[in-house]
């Protein structure tokens, strides 16, 4: 049980206030609430409060309270009941949460809980010597696949071991913290298995009606077994004119030799990789090298909106021209490896 008890006097602010920014925030947020439910505002502002200060003070607690005509004691049940809550000042660039819950402790929490108590402090909720860092240990977070795992302020950390948490810990110190990769630490994609997708590897498209309503897939999943690591896989060069021109309604002229599986590239599916063979795109190496010129008349075929900025297809292109190697060591994880669109059957309408 941890000590949801109020800092001790002598930490106490005299008072809080918001700063301008924040205070605009409250006013817009308590006005989105029905007349007479604004009170509903009080845990999103307590939480605007530890984000402009690091924790909450009674000050904050009794400001809350005026602005939403609460009784002190109503607001004061709430910040000392959430322990996502700070009550006491943390660290002013992270307060690590430590998961110690039964999954993140089988996998190595109590050797994250070391590297804290050494980097740190020996004790949860006091801060180094200079007050930049503070740790605690908390229940689940809601990450288990992936433990053991920390939190700090909204973001999580996954897949960690002892020497990435001191990475990070010392990237946090550096006030780097807003740099580092958040998520899994070893490459895993979000909470997918380690070795890659094993299921709905043939997911027909989903085609959406005009009400809204998606179509059913009709096509059944066929389990698979084990998945290879992805290799770039060369396919039949795409037919182009020997003028040096783009073929009709080509956009560029495809090069020789064979096409690659654009679709390795984060954001092109089975149908987008048809549309840019069509213009003339076929090959990893050709993506990579695009101009910004070529990108906004891309963009613009495709009706893109700077999609391809967005999704860095230029760089993921660049990765995928050396290998799914190069792929991972840049973007912590295996390019995607998407089978070609099942087409969904028609239904017939019944009269
Ligand atoms: S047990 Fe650690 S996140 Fe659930």
């Amino acid at each position: 049980m941890s000590d949801r008890s109020l800092a001790r006097e002598a930490l106490q602010p005299k008072s809080f206030v918001f700063d301008k920014e924040n205070a605009a925030w409250a006013k817009t947020r308590i006005a989105l609430y029905p007349k007479g439910r604004q009170q509903s505002a009080v845990i999103p502002l307590l939480m605007r409060v530890q984000d402009q200060e690091n924790w909450i003070s009674r000050a904050a607690i009794e400001k809350i309270a005026d602005m939403l005509k609460m009784p002190y004691i109503r607001v004061l049940e709430v910040a000392t009941f959430y322990t996502q809550f700070q009550l006491k000042p943390v660290g002013t660039r992270a307060h690590i949460q430590v998961c110690g819950t039964t999954p993140c402790m089988l996998r190595g929490a109590e050797d994250l809980r070391a590297v804290c108590q050494k980097k740190i402090n020996a004790n949860a909720h006091q801060t180094n010597a200079n007050g930049t860092l503070s740790w605690e240990e908390v229940e689940c977070l809601g990450a288990c696949v992936n433990a053991p795992m920390v939190a700090i302020r909204h973001d999580t950390y996954e897949d960690l071991t002892p020497e990435r948490l001191e990475e990070i810990i010392d990237e946090f110190e550096a006030g780097r913290g807003d740099k580092v990769k958040t998520g899994p630490q070893n490459g895993r994609d979000f909470s997918a298995p380690i070795t890659g997708q094993t299921t709905l590897l043939d997911l027909p498209q989903i085609k959406i009606k005009p009400n809204g309503a998606a179509k059913p897939a009709a096509k059944k999943q066929t389990p698979k077994k084990s998945v290879a690591k992805p290799s770039v896989v060369k396919k039949q060069p795409a037919k182009q004119p020997a003028t040096g021109k783009p073929a009709k309604g080509a956009l560029f002229v495809a090069p020789s030799g064979a096409a690659d599986d654009l679709k390795m590239i984060s954001g092109v599916g089975p149908v987008l990789e048809k549309k840019l063979n069509a213009f003339g795109v076929t090959q990893f190496k050709q993506v990579a090298k695009f101009t910004k010129k070529e990108i906004v008349d891309l963009d613009d075929a495709l009706s893109f909106k700077g999609r391809i900025d967005r999704d860095e297809w230029v760089k993921q292109a660049k990765a995928l021209a050396i290998g799914p190697d190069e792929y991972f060591k840049v973007f912590g994880k295996t390019p995607s490896v998407k089978k070609a669109s099942v087409k969904t059957p028609s239904v017939k309408k019944s009269k």
